[in-house]
């Protein structure tokens, strides 16, 4: 001890630690010496511990308590208007290699970097209170749990990590038992506080930093407060990190929903689909099918880690336990099974809109407008208003244990088989409703030039069509075309006759008077459908250039109202349009340099042939 009368912050974080795990409790108190907290807290994930948390956020002006009437145990938070995305422009992969991180990432050598965070961390804490959440990502009876302790200074992040991750103390026990790896992942707002000084509702710093460093396993994340770059375990974990482990271990970490959908006759079909974020996974992922007889049941909304099992197959699971969705376009018509969930309660609202009656409000929830509200920015709301009520990256947290269609899968560590995969993403033109791809390799090469318009879950333009490599685009842990070649390598590991098929969607297609072409939401269960009918060798297609799309004849449109111009509009394969993203796609594989896999060039150029047959 340095004094008798006063210990270190070192000594005071492990004083009281609830473990013997000797690397762990170096590692702690290392942080606390570096950020020097006031307190320090072993978070045991208990609902205790969470309401205690609660309710000093209640007091700080950070969270409001909702009306328990109409959503229960649940609060909204409004963060400062500058915190209200992933910055990706912040986010850095610090590789030991530059080409390593690949043309997709931010990169700075790692002792450069970690100079940097040192300076941002050293008394980022002061006068705020140090939580280390144990978390384990996946199952904690998983084969091979994957573990990870997150360090914040964040009650709000605290609470958000209870719904999206296993945490606590059972997690603790058998990570110090096992006396296992997890990835160390630091977090702080950025705003100490000087003695005396009155905190702000929502803390952050101007400047952010969201960083990782590959080899270290290791994650530092400072200046926001914000979902993607503060719940560490989610974006920063169980993608990039996770990207990363799985090169080496031999697993895929995915960007995507996972949906087990049954036909009539009772056979099962589990479809992941990797849309770009704000594109349509939750939405997919809660989907209640408009056609008769088919049911859907959810397993995941946003991440899944994909394994070729002992049997040959790929099987799949997700490594999280709650939405963390896209709030604005959530209704009870458009999504009543995501809308059940959030209404159970026992939620976190981020940036919505607040109504009179101490409930939450957003665009497209209700097809009814409120005639007053209290925006995300605290100001007073009419529907004459210019601006939206809730912020357009606005979300809900809420645990998927609440879903009324929750698969009984989902609890399975070892997952399930999957059937087919959905590339997709928003573009207005050219791309079809659904195209089924010739085989594995050019569902690859789709996947690798997949392709959206930015939207509000990032900072910067909206809009603007960029290529998005299997929506990983903001989330690779590594160079894209290793990432690709890592794709060709561990689908060779499956039996090739038990592959997924693969399919382009475009649920986003404009009709020639600019509306949407396809009605979307639970009517994407036709497409679905004939997804499940092509696996079954049962529905009929017309062979493109771009693959197999469906006759009109082939999708089950019983009871839809939708024009015959409508439907050529979201199925058409338009040379010209083609001709124009070929020169896109072309420039997208020049990017990648000599990191290309040779098989993906060459899928490429047989299909700008098929187009000038
Ligand atoms: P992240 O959680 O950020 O990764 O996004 P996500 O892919 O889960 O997106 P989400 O399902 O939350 O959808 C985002 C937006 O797309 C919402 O505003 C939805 O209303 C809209 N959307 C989703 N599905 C459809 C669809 O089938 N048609 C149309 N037109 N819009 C859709
Ligand atoms: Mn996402
Ligand atoms: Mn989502």
């Amino acid at each position: 001890m340095a004094d008798n009368a006063t210990p270190t912050f070192a000594e005071r974080a492990v004083q009281d630690a609830p473990t013997d795990y000797a690397q762990l409790r170096d590692w702690v108190a290392e942080i606390a010496e570096l950020t020097q907290p006031d307190e320090v807290h072993w978070v045991d994930g208990s609902e205790e511990e969470y309401d205690r948390l609660a309710a000093e956020l209640v007091e700080a002006g950070t969270l409001t308590k909702l009306n328990d009437d109409l959503f229960p145990h649940s609060f909204a938070a409004f963060s400062d208007p500058a915190d209200v995305a992933r910055v990706e422009d912040r986010t850095f992969i610090c590789s030991e290699k530059e080409e390593d991180a690949g043309f997709t990432n931010n990169w700075k050598a790692p002792a450069e970097m970690h100079g940097i965070l040192d300076d941002a961390f050293r008394g980022s804490m002061r006068g705020r209170t140090m939580y280390v959440i144990p978390f384990v990502m996946g199952h904690l009876d998983a084969e091979d749990p994957k573990y990870g302790v997150e360090i914040t200074d964040s009650a709000y992040v605290v609470m958000s990590m209870r719904i999206m991750a296993r945490i606590g103390t059972d997690v603790l026990e058998k990570m110090s038992r096992e006396q296992a790896f997890y990835v160390p992942a630091v977090h702080s707002v950025g705003a100490p506080l000087a003695p005396g000084e009155q905190d702000v509702p929502w803390p952050c710093n101007a400047t952010k930093w969201i960083v990782h460093f590959p080899e270290e396993r290791s994650i530092w994340s400072y200046g926001s407060g914000y979902g993607g770059n503060a719940l560490l375990g989610k974006k920063c974990y169980a993608l990039r990190i996770a990207s990363v482990m799985a090169r080496d271990e031999g697993w895929l970490a995915e960007h995507m929903l996972i949906l087990k959908l049954t036909n009539p006759e009772g056979r099962a079909f589990h479809i992941t689909g990797a849309f770009p974020s704000a594109c349509g996974k939750t939405n997919l992922a809660l989907i209640d099918p408009t056609i008769e007889g088919w049911k859907a049941e959810t397993l995941g909304d946003d991440i899944t880690w994909i394994r070729a099992g002992h049997d040959g197959e790929l099987r799949v699971i997700n490594p999280e336990t709650g939405y963390f969705g896209v709030a604005p376009g959530t209704g009870w018509s458009t999504n009543p099974n995501a809308m059940r969930a959030i209404a159970r309660g026992n939620s976190i609202f981020t940036n919505v809109a607040l109504t009179d009656d101490g409930g939450v409000w957003w665009e497209g929830m209700t097809d009814e407008v409120p005639a007053h509200l209290t925006d995300w920015r605290g100001n007073d709301w009419t529907p004459e208003s210019d601006t939206p009520a809730a912020h357009p990256n606005s979300r809900f947290c809420t645990p998927i244990e609440q879903t009324d269609m929750l698969a009984d899968e989902y609890r399975d560590p070892a997952g399930v088989k999957l059937d087919a995969i959905l590339f997709g993403g928003r573009r207005k033109t050219t791309v079809p409703l659904v195209t089924e791809a010739f085989d594995w390799e050019d569902g690859i090469l789709k996947g690798a030039t997949l392709s959206s318009e930015t939207t509000a879950a990032a900072a910067g333009a909206v809009g603007v069509v960029r290529r998005d490599p299997m929506a990983m685009l903001p989330f690779l842990g590594y160079d894209a075309g290793d990432y690709l070649a890592h794709w060709i390598e561990e689908s060779g590991k499956a039996d090739a006759e038990k592959l997924p098929r693969i399919y382009l969607v475009n649920w986003f297609r404009r009709n020639r008077d600019g509306g949407f072409a396809w009605p979307g939401f639970g009517e994407n269960s036709r497409v679905l459908k004939w997804v499940a009918e092509r696996l079954e060798g049962k529905a009929d297609a017309v062979e493109t250039p771009i693959g197999f799309t469906p006759t009109p004849e082939s999708l089950d449109l019983t009871g839809l109202d939708v024009s015959d111009a409508d439907l050529d509009d979201a199925l058409k394969v338009d040379r010209e349009e083609w001709a124009k993203e070929s020169e896109l796609i072309e420039e997208w594989l020049e990017r990648f340099g000599d990191s290309l896999p040779a098989s993906i060039r060459e899928r490429y150029e047989a299909q700008k042939a098929r187009f000038a047959l």
